[in-house]
């Protein structure tokens, strides 16, 4: 007995001692690969200076003299190869890798880290270049919020998702967020923001659809570049992402879309043509996924032949994280930089410098495009971050954006709804508001506003001074009109409280990675039949907002997530049907980052708002339309179709929504073998029929059209003018407000071409602008412009752009199914 007891103790020690070295060399094994991998290769922070002709230089390698690359009047290029000329090898493929995942962790090996930035541009000690942050992301600089060891936040400014941006069909407004959310990084001390997301709505079912603008690529090219612009008058850098056919999440590591060139160039490709074209990004991301069984990152010809030749792209190409397979292939390929790096990458590197896989001239061109963001950021001009950004003023902003981005989509005399109004509130989102997406694209904002606080905030607010002076009945009048606001119902508010209660494991917010694992969704309120009456009894108005959250590694599903869950529905047709038979209106909002299916029960309600997820502000930007303080005027930037599989695209696409698997992170990809469809590999067999362009070909009906947007007022079109000037195409409007209420329209100009010898789409969008805020009867005079190169088709033959002779139709409406006036042009 006693010897069994010795052995059993024995063996259970052995264990004990082989789990240790098991767990100590796996962690310093992945410590030494994934996050302290940098040796000697720490920041300098102090610098002597240097005087030149008055001016104050650092002496950043500490030569005593002040070098090309050390004095920022001299030209950028000359400073890079001056840089250049004085890097080692080892210097120089040490800059071609980041320093590893820990500064998005907690930033504990680096001490000057800004914690929650993912990635970094590795330092130059010796020739005092500093170390470079990059941090995601598309609707908001996503850094931690808070900071072991210091008391204060780090709060960024949550805007409205992008998808909300394009809805906003408002170029002008977008730049300005882009200045607001470049002004963030800058104080933060951040140099570049992995953003905007620049991919394709090509099945509504992506689960990143919500950080990209949109199905049409026009919309996305220009959007993206007001974006770019933006960030970039910061002296911050953006890296539009993920170059190119990142379009499922599902297995997105290992994905090969197979897609044809035509439709790579005038969909795919196209929207980030432009953004290039238009803003000239410091840098741009490469995806995932392979096309036509390449990794991107790892494809000459869409990095080098297609970015940099044909576009004249300047900025540097960096992998997403951890992307790609073969460090010096991505390289050779134009993939001048692996984030967030390891060793084992850079250890590939140095073996690709021996056994001459990996050219001195290939290293020299890539790392002068690292040293040209290097160089050319804010840091190289001596300035000091603050970590102060102004968060009070991008408040106004992200509000005005987010209720430039709601869509109103139907409204059946019902809004505005007047402000003395009982509203009920149904449905979780009503009170606990999305404010955007899971994943990196996700913000770490102060705080985010509810619809419900939102309404109660419509309601004027009195500080304390003027309300002492009020109850003494002194200067109220002449100070400020009392507004009535929203009464909220207490009974349907009561009802949300107790069903959080009830759930309430299910209402705790999965932090960081864990939200991408565990995605926030807690569950739906079940009302019965008993409780809407007497709650529709005691108010004048129901409003039930449906939300969803989708995000990074993940696709969405039809069934609950497409398509609405049993509770909704039984909400939605309860709700309505007591509501009406008291004469009183029902409105629905929708709380989405992605397109559901509305055709099923839009006849069932009111009034519809596609609030989409507005940012922190988005409840005070709801209210602001609810209550007719701002006057919708927002257009849809995809489709609503009627059944998801009426896209094209269903046919090939994953409809599982199988989660991320971390492991596919650090995965070889060599010996990878494609075989499950939609997971392994995708199909684009609709080709250039994405979106609108198929519904329209096909002759569809839709729920709701790409483009549409209903307004509290009405527009008229006129004078329009359009003229053939060679070159190009000139078109010259007046719209005027014909209505009651100041508003804004979007003027949408398609193009179509007569009796094409080619298989074409019907209609497709090649410019817009939305106008000023126009009041009643005022007159906005609108010029366009559409470059001949603009209507030009891929030839797989001519493995080119072709422009067809002939007439083409000159579209303009203010939706793809609404066009207001067309006219015959003849190239
Ligand atoms: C995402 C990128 C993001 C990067 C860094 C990746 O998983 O695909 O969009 O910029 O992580 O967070």
């Amino acid at each position: 007995m006693k010897k069994r007891w010795k052995i059993t103790l024995l063996v259970l020690g052995v264990l004990v001692i082989i789990l240790v070295i098991v767990s100590v060399l796996t962690w310093t094994y992945l410590k030494s690969t994934f996050f302290d991998f940098e040796g000697d290769y720490v920041e300098k922070t102090y610098f002597s200076e240097l005087k030149s002709n008055g001016e104050s230089f650092f002496d950043r390698n500490n030569n005593g003299k002040l070098d090309i690359y050390e004095n920022n009047n001299e030209p950028i290029e000359n400073r890079v190869s001056d840089a250049l000329s004085q890097m080692t090898i080892e210097e120089k493929l040490h800059l071609l890798k980041g320093s590893g995942i820990s500064s998005a962790i907690d930033g504990d090996y680096v001490p000057t880290a800004i914690p929650g930035a993912v990635g970094t541009i590795v330092p130059t000690p010796r020739l005092g270049l500093p170390t470079i942050y990059l941090s995601d992301g598309p609707a908001g600089l996503r850094i931690n919020p808070t900071r072991e060891g210091s008391e204060r936040t780090y709060y960024a400014t949550a805007f409205p998702i992008g998808t909300q941006l394009a809805s906003t069909w408002n170029t002008d407004l977008v730049f300005r967020v882009g200045q607001a959310m470049g002004s963030e990084a800058r104080s933060y001390g951040v140099d570049v923001i992995l953003g905007p997301g620049a991919n394709i709505h090509r099945h509504p079912f992506c689960g990143r659809n919500f950080e990209y603008f949109s199905e049409d690529p026009y919309l996305t090219g220009f959007i993206g570049s007001s974006m770019v612009n933006g960030i970039e008058s910061n002296g911050v850098g953006a890296s539009p992402k993920h170059y190119v056919a990142n379009n499922q999440e599902t297995n997105r590591n290992f994905n090969d879309a197979i897609v044809s060139e035509r439709a790579l160039r005038e969909i795919y490709l196209k929207g980030f043509e432009l953004i290039i074209k238009n803003s000239q990004p410091w840098a741009v991301m490469s995806s995932y996924n392979k096309v036509n069984g390449t990794y991107t990152s790892e494809s000459r010809k869409l990095l080098t032949n297609i970015l940099r030749e044909e576009w004249q792209f300047e900025g540097l190409v960096m992998s997403d994280w951890f992307g790609g397979n073969d460090a010096v292939a991505m390289v050779n390929a134009g993939n001048d930089l692996l984030e967030p790096g390891t060793k084992i990458q850079w250890d590939a590197l140095k073996k690709g410098v021996e056994n001459g896989t990996l050219s001195d001239s290939r290293i020299d061109v890539s790392v002068s495009r690292i040293l040209q963001l290097i160089l050319g950021s804010n840091k190289m001009n001596n300035y000091k971050y603050d970590d102060n950004p102004d968060l009070e003023k991008h408040v106004e902003i992200t509000r005005n954006t987010a209720n430039e981005g709601i869509i109103l989509l139907k409204n059946n005399n019902v809004l505005p709804v007047q402000q003395i109004s009982k509203v009920a509130l149904f449905g979780v989102t009503s009170y606990d508001l999305i404010s955007g997406g899971y994943g990196s694209g996700d913000v770490n904002e102060a705080y985010s506003v509810s619809l419900e606080e939102g309404l109660e905030n419509a309601r004027i607010k009195i500080n304390s001074t003027r309300g002492d002076q009020i109850k003494s009945n002194q200067i109220a009048s002449e100070v400020y009109q009392i507004i009535p606001g929203f009464t909220i119902d207490k009974k349907a508010k009561s009802l949300y409280e107790s069903h959080k209660s009830f759930n309430a494991e299910s209402f705790i917010k999965p932090e960081g990675i864990n939200a991408i694992f565990d995605p926030y969704n807690p569950p739906e309120i079940s009302y019965t039949k008993e409780q809407i009456n007497s709650i529709s009894k005691n108010t004048d108005i129901g409003i039930i907002t449906i939300g969803r959250n989708s995000g990074e590694g993940r696709d969405r599903v039809s069934i609950d997530d497409f398509e609405l869950k049993t509770i909704e529905r039984e909400t939605i047709k309860n709700v309505s049907s007591a509501y009406h038979s008291q004469n009183k209106k029902v409105i629905v909002v929708l709380n989405i980052g992605g397109v559901i299916e509305t055709a099923s029960w839009k006849n069932e309600v009111d009034g519809i708002i596609l609030a989409w997820q507005g940012g922190q502000e988005g409840g005070n930007s709801l209210a602001d339309i609810i209550s007719g303080k701002i006057n919708p005027s927002g257009k849809l930037p995809m489709t609503f179709p009627i059944k998801v599989s009426d896209h094209a695209s269903h046919k090939n696409f994953p409809l599982q929504g199988s989660p991320m698997n971390m492991l596919n992170f650090f995965k070889s990809k060599g010996e990878f073998k494609s075989e499950i469809k939609n997971a392994d590999y995708t199909i684009y067999e609709e080709d250039i029929y994405v979106g609108y362009r198929h519904f329209d070909k096909a002759k569809m009906d839709v729920s709701f059209p790409f483009g549409y947007g209903l307004s509290y007022t009405n527009f008229e079109f006129s004078n329009i003018k359009i003229i053939n000037n060679g070159n190009s195409i000139d078109i010259n409007l007046d719209v005027q407000n014909i209505g009651q209420t100041d508003g804004k329209e979007v003027v949408q100009v398609y193009i179509s071409k007569i009796a094409s010898n080619i298989d074409r789409p019907i209609n497709e969008l090649k410019t817009f602008k939305k106008t000023s805020l126009l009041t009643s009867n005022a007159i906005e005079n609108i010029a366009l412009n559409i470059n001949n190169d603009d209507l030009r088709y891929w030839d797989e033959d001519l493995n080119g752009w072709k422009l067809e002779k002939g007439e083409y139709l000159i579209n303009i409406g203010n939706s793809s199914r609404n066009i207001l006036f067309s006219q015959v042009i003849k190239l």
